[in-house]
């Protein structure tokens, strides 16, 4: 097992307390835990089966999802649709959701520019993704980008090394870090990138928790 020493705390030492995804939801409707709520259309929750044994945690809503009120719809979200079924994993079985529930973004004219999530603005939505998991109990967590992989694993991760590796943070679900499919859309060469971001969902697909050594006869 790749227990990595520097997992820190999550960072959500406590977190909305609630026995279903629907009622976590229905919760964060009325989310003020930070400013974001003031300008974004509406909260972009997570979704999908709550029995997924995957869980994907991008960063936040872009410009379609605030819009669609629905997690990875835009460009990024059809990238990410295009590696995972080369990886050999169906979406429509995943969990999918994000660090930070509602959409930051710069105005620039008529267009809304996404803007980063800050440490602080992270680590109070932390409550959410950490509630989610705590309902959906998944084998495994998909941390995509350094916004998720900051919520779940805390500020010592860093992509290298750890891009790759399935870390085991104490009393939470294991996690595999990897980029986050919107560097691609970014980047001019993209082919090798691509490549290892498909080959990292392929290890998700293939993910079977370790067993446990007082488990076995
Ligand atoms: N990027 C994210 O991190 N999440 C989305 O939902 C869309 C784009």
């Amino acid at each position: 097992m790749n227990i990595a020493a520097n997992v820190g705390p999550a960072l959500a030492l406590e977190v909305a307390d609630a026995d279903s995804i629907a009622e976590l939801r229905h919760q964060a409707d009325r989310c003020t835990r930070c400013d974001l709520y003031r300008n974004a259309t509406q909260i972009v929750f997570g979704e999908g089966p709550v029995k997924s044994e995957i869980v994907l945690v991008g960063e936040q809503p872009g410009d379609e999802e605030d819009l669609a009120g629905r997690p990875f719809v835009g460009p990024a979200g059809r990238l990410l649709d295009r590696c995972l079924e080369e990886a050999g994993l169906d979406r429509r079985r995943c969990y999918i959701t994000n660090a930070v529930k509602h959409f930051k973004f710069t105005p620039r004219g008529k267009r809304r520019l996404h803007a980063k999530p800050n440490a602080g603005e992270i680590r109070r939505c932390a409550w959410w993704p950490g509630a989610e998991l705590n309902v959906l109990q998944p084998k495994l967590v998909v941390a995509l980008g350094a916004s998720a992989r900051y919520a779940l694993l805390g500020p010592r991760v860093k992509l290298t090394p750890e891009r790759g590796h399935i870390l085991y943070p104490a009393n939470r679900p294991p996690v595999l870090v990897t980029i986050h499919p919107s560097y691609l859309l970014r980047i001019r060469d993209k082919e090798d990138q691509r490549r290892d971001f498909v080959s990292d969902l392929h290890k998700a697909a293939e993910f079977r928790p370790p067993v446990k050594a007082d488990s076995q006869p």
